[in-house]
C-alpha cells in the first residue's frame, strides 16, 4: 500500500485523440490527488483541490509537466543488452545478434537479473507500463512477471512461440509452446496488474501447427492479448510468401489462424496493402509504429495516414521496439516518429505523439481507464518531465510560448535526462533533484 499524496505541477492528460475537440486536459498549476490504494482520486487545477486533501503531503514540481507514465506498446526484454548492434536488414540482424542473445534467457538466474535491469531502464526513461516480448523460454517470461509484480507494475508479456527457422536452442514445438503458454496464463494472467500476451514471434518462425495452436489459445483465453510482428522488412515479407504460398498476403496468415481480434497487437506494419488495412480495421487489431527501429534497420517509413485512412482506420500505437529500436525513451521515439512523418509528407504534432504514448497505447492494449490518464479511478502511474533538463533544452524552453511548443521541444530534445520523477501507484520509484 502506498500513502495518499498530492503531486502538483503543470498537468497534462487526454480524454481522447487530440484531433477531436476538447480532448486535451491541461492546467498550468494543476494537481493529482492519489488515494492510499495508489489510484487517482482527483485531478484538476490546484486552487480547486478539494478540502479533504488539505493536510495531504504535496510533492511540488513548479514548471514541470506531470502526466500519465509512458506506455511502451512493443519492446523486447531479452534484447536489452544488444541495443545498437548494426546489420544490413532485419533478418540478418536477427540471425547475427538477437537469436544468440536470447539463447541466454533459458538460465533462470540470468533471466531474473536481466528482468530487474530491464525494468530499471523502462522506469528511468519514464515508462511505467509495457507490452514486452520475452524469449522462447518459459522461465524468462516467468522472471519478468515476478520482477514486475514485486514493483507493482502494470505489465504484459508472454513466452515467445517459435518452432522453426532459428537456432535449435531457441526453438520450442507446437505442443510444448502451447502447454508452456497455458501454464503461464494460469499462473499470471490477471494476477495483480499483470496480463498475458500469447506471443507469436512472427510468421517466419512458426509452423502452421504452431499458429493453429496459438489461435486456439487466443480463442480459449479472450482476455489475453495476441502479440506479434507484421510487414516489417522486404526480406521478411518474401519469406512469409514462400512459407505460406496459399496466403493472400502477410496479414492473411494471422487472420487464417484466428490470431486477429480486438486484443491483437502487431508491431511495424510498414508495407501493408489496402486489403490488409481493411482486415486489421475489421478485426480491431492495433498496429504499433516503432520509428527508431524502422530507421535503424532500414525497414521502411511508416505511413500514419495510410493506416488511419478514413473509412477503414486501423488503430495505431507507438513503441520503442528496443533493441531493434535504439532508445528506451518514448520522447526520442516520438521525435523520430515526427521525422518519419515529415519524410512521408504527413502531419504528426506533439499532441498526437503524447496522446499515442499514453491514452492511445492504453486503449490499444485494452487498458483504458486503468493507465494512460489522470482521470479518477486510474492508477497513479505518473511521469514528471523537465522541459529545461539540459542546457540546450533550457535555452529552447525560453522561447516556448504554448503547451504544444513545450511538448514539441521535449519530444525532439528530451530523453531520460528530462525525466525528473516517476511514480508507480502513487509511490515515487525514481527521482532526480
Ligand atoms: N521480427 C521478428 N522478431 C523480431 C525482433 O526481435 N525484432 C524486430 N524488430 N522484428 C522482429
Ligand atoms: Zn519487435
Amino acid at each position: 500500500m502506498t500513502s495518499a499524496r498530492i503531486v502538483r505541477g503543470r498537468t497534462l492528460s487526454f480524454r481522447d485523440d487530440p484531433r477531436r475537440d476538447d480532448a486535451v486536459v491541461s492546467h498550468d498549476d494543476g494537481a493529482v490527488a492519489v488515494r492510499d490504494d495508489g489510484r487517482i482520486e482527483w485531478s484538476g487545477p490546484y486552487p480547486d483541490l478539494p478540502a479533504q486533501f488539505s493536510s495531504t503531503a504535496i510533492d511540488h514540481f513548479p514548471d514541470q509537466i506531470i502526466m500519465p507514465g509512458f506506455i511502451d506498446a512493443h519492446v523486447h526484454f531479452p534484447q536489452h543488452r544488444m541495443i545498437a548492434a548494426p546489420a544490413e536488414d532485419l533478418l540478418a540482424w536477427l540471425n547475427r545478434f538477437a537469436f544468440h542473445e536470447e539463447a541466454r534467457y533459458g538460465e533462470a538466474a540470468f533471466a531474473a537479473a536481466a528482468a530487474e535491469r530491464f525494468l530499471d531502464k523502462l522506469i528511468s526513461h519514464g515508462t511505467t507500463s509495457a507490452l514486452a516480448f520475452s524469449s522462447v523460454h518459459k522461465v524468462a517470461a516467468h522472471s519478468l512477471f515476478v520482477a514486475a509484480q514485486r514493483r507493482g507494475l502494470c505489465l504484459i508479456t508472454g513466452k515467445t512461440l517459435m518452432d522453426r527457422n532459428a537456432p535449435d536452442e531457441i526453438l520450442d514445438t507446437a505442443e510444448g509452446g502451447a502447454r508452456d503458454s497455458a501454464d503461464l496464463i494460469a499462473r499470471w494472467h490477471g494476477v495483480d496488474r499483470l496480463r498475458y500476451a500469447i506471443t507469436v514471434r512472427f510468421a517466419v518462425t512458426s509452423s502452421e501447427a504452431q499458429l493453429r495452436a496459438a489461435g486456439d489459445l487466443y480463442a480459449d483465453n479472450p482476455g489475453c492479448l495476441m502479440h506479434t510482428h507484421v510487414s516489417e522488412s522486404a526480406g521478411e515479407i518474401d519469406f512469409v510468401k514462400q512459407q505460406f504460398p496459399w496466403s493472400r498476403d502477410y496479414t492473411d496468415v494471422y487472420d487464417h489462424f484466428g490470431l486477429l481480434g480486438g486484443n491483437s497487437v502487431l508491431a511495424h506494419g510498414l508495407h501493408l496493402s489496402e486489403r490488409e488495412c481493411q482486415v486489421l480495421h475489421d478485426t480491431g487489431a492495433m498496429v504499433v509504429h516503432c520509428p527508431t527501429s524502422n530507421n535503424f534497420l532500414g525497414s521502411g517509413l511508416f505511413d500514419i495516414d495510410h493506416l488511419r485512412a478514413p473509412g477503414r482506420p486501423v488503430k495505431v500505437g507507438v513503441a520503442t521496439d528496443v533493441a531493434g529500436g535504439t532508445s528506451y525513451s518514448m520522447l526520442q521515439t516520438l521525435g523520430e516518429a515526427y521525422k518519419v512523418a515529415m519524410l512521408k509528407g504527413r502531419k504528426f504534432t506533439a499532441l498526437d505523439g503524447f496522446y499515442l504514448a499514453t491514452l492511445g497505447n492504453a486503449r490499444g492494449l485494452g487498458l483504458a481507464g486503468e493507465i494512460g490518464t489522470l482521470e479518477r479511478g486510474a492508477w497513479a502511474d505518473l511521469v514528471v518531465l523537465d522541459p529545461a533538463a539540459t542546457e540546450v533544452m533550457a535555452a529552447r524552453d525560453e522561447l516556448s510560448e504554448s503547451l504544444e511548443d513545450t511538448l514539441f521541444a521535449l519530444m525532439m530534445l528530451g530523453d531520460d535526462r528530462a525525466v525528473r520523477a516517476v511514480y508507480i501507484k502513487g509511490g515515487k520509484v525514481h527521482g532526480k533533484e
